[in-house]
């Protein structure tokens, strides 16, 4: 049985850590924030992630296998594969951070007490495992250690909201290593014990990497795209979700991420793009389309507050309530969030801004404490005198607005749709001047 353990209790190894403890494995979970890992193992989690506190609660009973602790010594001694999942923030040069990736592996290097296979979880990019296996080798010989170890990267597919589903039923596992013996070990990991029956790809180190980077950008630009053509629509009377039912049902195009809203948001997306574009540009290119990708990105966020600004007639003194905050459904991050880059608009130019999300309001008082917003406790109360209601996340109790109702509280009835979730006749009927994205 492998015994693993997982550096960084965050969104991808908290998941990570809990579902290969969900499949028997014993897992330490680590990380050098003493009070999230005090809060994990009373039971309390530091992030939302649906099904998450459930998994964990039934992994982390005692004698279970998954134990959380902040001692890298006893995680690394009692594991033999150590996956690094800490966090790779974007520098302001828009490059990748890789502090906390490097000083997890020196730091492993410094406990290690035998062979040890280090996998890299985190999105780090292209050329970065191997600078990881050269300043862990470096270590062992500074500290006089002749330990043998495998670098192998695993990079993650999960999207938030959906981790845990996404673990189990990847489209893919990506395995990248020098070493086809330790490839093997970490495909056995995922295949005889956590079940997974994805296709395995196992590659090179550089290849993984890329194929994660791609990935994102790849998925960002459809993202991009069809907000591109949503614009267009607006123009020109087409409707955008009919656009995106018929391009999609061609197999070589596919519909998901074919949605178009307020721009795309998350610890992924806007950083993994810079960051490409930021190696091709470290290797003299001139990466056009990943620039547009964020350009076409900015200038969505962009869009949607002169919609807000039009709609109230001039956003001095008048209500703006927005109903959701986090970068998608189903998350509390507000990581990037296309609501918050408008909310913080919004309030800037003397709006009377009312918020209300299901989860990711206390990230957004933690992260903002003086932005000037009245925090509400339900989509009701977020309305009430509003002069323009803008629907910024698709959470799904927003699909059952009751719009009556709605209708009594606000100022004006006016709904900015920015994620396209009601049906433009249904809201006009009851008297609302409703705009969405691509349609009108
Ligand atoms: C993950 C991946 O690691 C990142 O590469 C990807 O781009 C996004 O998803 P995420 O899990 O979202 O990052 O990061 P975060 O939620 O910030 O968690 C990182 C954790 O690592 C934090 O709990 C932090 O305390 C911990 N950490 C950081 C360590 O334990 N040691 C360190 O040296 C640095
Ligand atoms: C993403 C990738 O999907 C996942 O594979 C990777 O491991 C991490 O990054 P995540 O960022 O958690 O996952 O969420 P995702 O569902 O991809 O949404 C990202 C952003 O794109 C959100 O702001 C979402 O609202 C937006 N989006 C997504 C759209 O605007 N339109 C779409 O059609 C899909």
């Amino acid at each position: 049985m492998h015994r693993i353990a997982i550096i960084g209790a965050g969104y991808v190894g908290l998941v990570t850590g809990a579902c290969l403890a969900s499949s028997g494995m014993p897992v330490h979970c680590c990380d050098i924030d003493t009070e999230k890992i005090g809060k994990l193992s009373r039971g309390i989690l530091p992030i939302y992630e649906p099904g998450l506190e459930e998994l964990i609660s039934d992994c982390s009973k005692p004698g279970k296998q998954l134990v959380f602790t902040t001692d890298l010594k006893k995680a690394v001694t009692n594991s033999d594969i150590l996956f690094i999942a800490v966090n790779t923030p974007t520098l302001e040069n828009s490059r990748c951070d890789l502090t906390h990736v490097f000083e997890a592996a020196v730091s492993i290097a410094g406990v290690m007490d035998g062979y040890k296979i280090i996998v890299i979880k985190s999105t780090v990019p292209v050329g970065t495992c191997r600078l990881v296996k050269q300043r862990i080798s470096d270590e062992l010989s500074r500290l006089g250690k002749s330990y043998g170890f495998d670098i192998v990267s695993n990079p993650e597919f999960l999207r938030e909201g959906s981790a845990i589903s996404d673990f189990f039923n990847a489209d893919r596992v990506v395995i990248g290593a020098d070493n086809h013996d330790a490839a093997d070990i970490i495909k056995s990991v995922y295949t005889e014990n956590a079940k997974c029956c994805c296709p395995m790809v196992v590659t090179s180190l550089e290849s993984s990497e890329m194929i994660k980077y791609a990935s994102n950008a790849f998925l960002a630009c459809k993202i991009s795209f069809i907000n591109e053509i949503a614009s267009i629509c607006e123009h020109c009377g087409a409707n955008v979700s009919e656009v995106s039912e018929g391009m999609g049902l061609d197999n070589r195009i596919g519909r998901q991420f074919l949605n178009p809203g307020p721009g795309f948001g998350g610890s992924c997306f806007p950083k993994d793009v810079m960051a490409l574009a930021g190696a091709a540009e470290s290797y003299g290119l001139e990466p056009k389309l990943l620039r547009s990708i964020m350009t076409v990105n900015s200038e969505q966020t962009a869009r949607m507050i002169r919609k807000i600004e039009a709609a109230t007639g001039g956003l001095d003194g008048k209500t703006v309530s927005i109903l959701g905050v986090s970068f998608k459904p189903g998350t509390d991050d507000i990581r990037y969030s296309p609501s918050v880059a408008i909310i913080k608009d919004l309030v800037s130019r003397n709006a009377a801004v009312r918020v209300y999300d299901p989860k990711a309001l206390g990230n957004l008082k933690k992260e903002n404490p003086e932005l000037k917003v009245r925090y509400c406790k339900n989509p009701y109360s977020c309305c009430s005198r509003s002069d323009c209601v803008v629907l910024a996340t698709e959470w799904e109790e927003f699909a059952d607005l009751d719009f009556e109702k709605l209708k009594s509280i606000v100022r004006q009835p006016v709904l900015l749709d920015l994620r396209n979730m009601y049906p433009p006749d249904y809201v006009k009927k009851l008297g609302f001047y409703y705009e969405g994205v691509g349609k009108k």
